[in-house]
């Protein structure tokens, strides 16, 4: 059974139309074949900025961090591991201010971890989160896919094959905040993608 992590990012929590789309694309999922699922909401996490003092706790061995050391070094520890025991990560991505959620940011900042998720080599960076697939489910109030605007699905994109991701698929809900017809409009469309992906897909 494949195990997929579903990453949920918006400040609505369960109310919010990227949450709702994870959920959409979960029961698509299980309906089609059941998965390991695991659902991370990381308004659960309070995480803050990323600091000199926590990458300087990564960079210092298990066994000899003090105990403080030790509390913040265990989110990136745990999430770096979660992503290794995943075959798919789903993120759940609202467009905030045209970019990506801070929570979602700083949970990027988390599992980017040298030697970890990403090497230097005489050739450039190598990324080893390898064989692995991710879908993004990009929820915006407007209507910015495929226009220069739209610099959150690169950011995105960029990240994810830095650390090793090859497999980048995204599925957009948009114009939400257009009027009543334009948000149902941007569900019937994303429910007939998802339909699609999943009569598509074979390998699951
Ligand atoms: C703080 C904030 C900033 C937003 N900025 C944008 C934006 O730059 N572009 C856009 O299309 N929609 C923007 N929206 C609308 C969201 O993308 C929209 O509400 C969508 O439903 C996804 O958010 P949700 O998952 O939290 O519901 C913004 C919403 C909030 C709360």
């Amino acid at each position: 059974m494949k195990s997929v992590l579903v990453i949920n990012s918006s400040l609505n929590g369960a109310a919010g139309n990227s949450n709702k789309a994870a959920k959409k694309y979960i029961k698509a999922l299980n309906e089609n074949k059941p998965a390991n699922i695991t659902e991370l909401d990381l308004n659960d996490y309070g995480l803050p900025h990323l600091s000199a003092e926590e990458m300087q706790a990564w960079r210092t061995n298990a066994s000899e961090r003090s105990s403080s050391q030790e509390a913040l070094a265990n989110h990136s520890d745990h999430f770096i591991e979660q992503l290794f025991s995943s075959d798919e990560v789903v993120l759940a991505v609202p467009m905030y201010n045209f970019g990506i959620p801070s929570t979602l940011k700083a949970y990027f900042d988390r599992i980017a971890r040298a030697g970890k998720t990403f090497e230097y080599t005489s050739k450039g960076p190598k990324g080893l989160v390898t064989g692995k697939k991710a879908t993004i489910l990009a929820a915006r109030g407007g209507k910015y896919q495929g226009t220069p605007m739209d610099t959150q699905s690169d950011y995105i994109k960029n990240f994810l094959e830095f650390i090793g991701f090859e497999d980048i698929n995204f599925i957009y809900i948009e114009g939400l905040a257009m009027g009543d017809t334009s948000a149902s409009d941007a569900w019937k469309n994303f429910d007939a993608n998802i339909s699609e992906l999943f009569t598509m897909v074979t390998d699951y």
